[in-house]
């Protein structure tokens, strides 16, 4: 299932017996049945998590639990709706690899994704989907080239955007590796820097130049009419060597200290289960600090409840079900501003303004079930925003999200950022990570083990290594090319593919 929380049974205490239940209906022998979830818990990296509740489990370990649920049925056909949507960069490869381990032996595996990045290099074919119809069906190389996925969204791997960018042949790379050589020949063929001077005839690669460029890429040309924002009074959050043990013993965050400040973006990101989603709901004072200090603005976060801090800090939810549960989405999106006191024509303004903020307006009768995961995940952020919070923490926002879902987005944080709010966005998405931030704080095992810019966080392979990440695609691409080691944008390594030619 797309979301890892409908898979779980409820059935079973702990990991081990829900990912057992499968075989146990079978009436798979002990000593077997045992054998093989052992093997998959060791394979999913999720031994050491056998014997706690799936319930209390971050979200990227609950969806290796999702998955591992049915692997161990070693299925003849597999079929996947966004199952590593949660999962750290390096625990989607993992999975990759057991799919395709497992069509080697000759399963059926289909996978819905939008991880085209890391799916493409194990797909034989790829599917394209618009309006439940099927579009395209080809080699994945082919589709991936396809001018179709400009208008339909789909977001190609950063290899294959850059070589799009700068107007390069398909087919285009997918994986770094790939990138490499194909980049290297280009570079190659670029003119000596003295043959320069008649710039009038671009060169076929040039920013933007051809082959469905970076026109494409701009955002739609109707611009909306967008509603004012608040000014939000500015409000920092500081936590000071904060600690937080679960009351089953689990101990989630081991002496935190990190700043933000209003009017910046700091993106955090980590493996699944260094506690990103701990550290946020200590801000908005869902969970109390064991040791160390919260500050929100110029209050200790202990000294107030909850109803307070959310006049101060609102928080987007990991998984959007969490916090939906109204029948429509415009009652959805009052019941914060309604809790915090507001009441008709204020009330109504607030939420019209997270509606179009959002593009809801035209789903304000809907029920929130009746939308898509993704949608559904904007309806939670409308919630969000109609209380007006100078904090906004988003979990996870990019999760499930198309091209056109991480643009909006992208815009939506760069107008909260311009009129002041304070932003915290976790993410898995190192692209996004180090397009959108000011600032990336990196946590690793319940610590932050740095902030900085992104170039210079990315730039850290000895941290990257430590934390279990991967600086983004283009960050590896530029390093390896000679292009420059802060380069970590698309538009950085543009501009530095177009100064090797000048
Ligand atoms: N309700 C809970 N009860 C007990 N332990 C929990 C609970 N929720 C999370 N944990 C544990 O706390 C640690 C941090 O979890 P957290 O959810 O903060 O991680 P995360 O960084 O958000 O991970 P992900 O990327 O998978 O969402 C993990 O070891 C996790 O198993
Ligand atoms: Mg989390």
């Amino acid at each position: 299932f797309q979301n890892p929380f409908n898979q779980i049974t409820g059935a079973r205490l702990t990991v081990f017996e829900e990912v057992a239940f499968g075989l146990e209906n079978l009436g798979v022998l002990r000593d077997e049945m045992v054998r093989r979830v052992q093997a998959v818990l060791e394979r999913l990296k999720i031994g050491h998590l056998a014997e706690r509740s799936p319930y209390a489990l971050s979200g990227g370990q609950q969806q290796r639990v999702a998955i591992a649920s049915i692997l161990v049925l070693a299925p003849q056909v597999l079929v996947m709706d966004e199952p590593t949507a949660q999962l750290d960069p390096v625990g989607t490869g993992e999975v990759m690899d057991v799919l395709a381990d497992l069509a080697e032996a000759g399963a059926s595996v289909v996978l819905a994704t939008h991880k085209l990045a890391q799916a493409a290099p194990f797909a034989q074919s790829a599917l394209l989907l618009e309006e439940g119809r099927l579009v395209r069906h080809a080699a994945a190389a082919e589709v991936l080239a396809d001018p179709l996925l400009d208008e339909l969204g789909v977001e190609r791997p950063a290899p294959a955007r850059l070589a799009q960018h700068l107007g390069l042949p398909p087919l285009w790379p997918v994986t770094v590796e790939d990138g490499l050589p194909y980049f290297r020949a280009a570079l190659r063929s670029l003119p000596a820097p003295e043959s320069g001077g008649d710039r009038s005839s671009a060169p076929r690669w040039a920013p933007g130049g051809q082959a469905g460029g970076a026109s494409d890429r701009t955002p739609h040309p109707t611009p909306q009419p967008l509603p004012s924002l608040l000014h939000p009074h500015p409000t920092p959050v500081a936590l000071d060597e904060v600690h937080f043990t679960y009351p089953s013993g689990v101990e989630a965050l081991r002496g935190v200290s990190l700043s933000l400040e209003p009017g910046a973006i700091t993106t955090l990101i980590g493996e699944n289960g260094a506690g990103k989603t701990t550290l946020s709901k200590l801000i908005n004072g869902l969970l109390r600090p064991t040791a160390g200090r919260v500050r929100v603005g110029d209050w200790l976060a202990a000294d107030h409840p909850v109803s307070d801090l959310a006049h101060r800090v609102g928080y987007v939810f990991q998984n959007p079900d969490e916090q939906l549960f109204k029948s429509t989405v415009w009652d959805e999106v009052a019941f914060g501003p309604r809790n915090l006191g507001l009441t008709g024509r204020r009330l109504q303004q607030a939420v019209t303004r997270a509606l179009e903020l959002t593009g809801l307006t035209a789903a304000a009768e809907v029920h929130p079930y009746d939308l898509q995961l993704a949608e559904r995940r904007w309806v939670a952020i409308a919630s969000v925003l109609a209380m007006e919070p100078p904090v906004i923490i988003l979990d996870e926002p990019t999760t499930g999200q198309d091209r056109r879902g991480r643009e909006r987005l992208a815009r939506l944080l760069d107008r909260l950022r311009v009129a002041g709010h304070t932003l915290l966005a976790i993410t898995h998405d190192m692209d996004f990570a180090a397009e959108q931030a000011d600032l990336v704080a990196m946590m690793a095992d319940g610590r932050v083990l740095t902030v900085g810019p992104p170039g210079q966080v990315f730039a850290d392979a000895t941290l990257l290594r430590q934390a279990g990440l991967e600086s983004p695609p283009v960050a590896r691409l530029a390093h390896a090319l000679s292009l420059g080691s802060q380069i970590v944008t698309e538009a950085q390594f543009v501009a530095a593919w177009a100064g090797r030619w000048e």
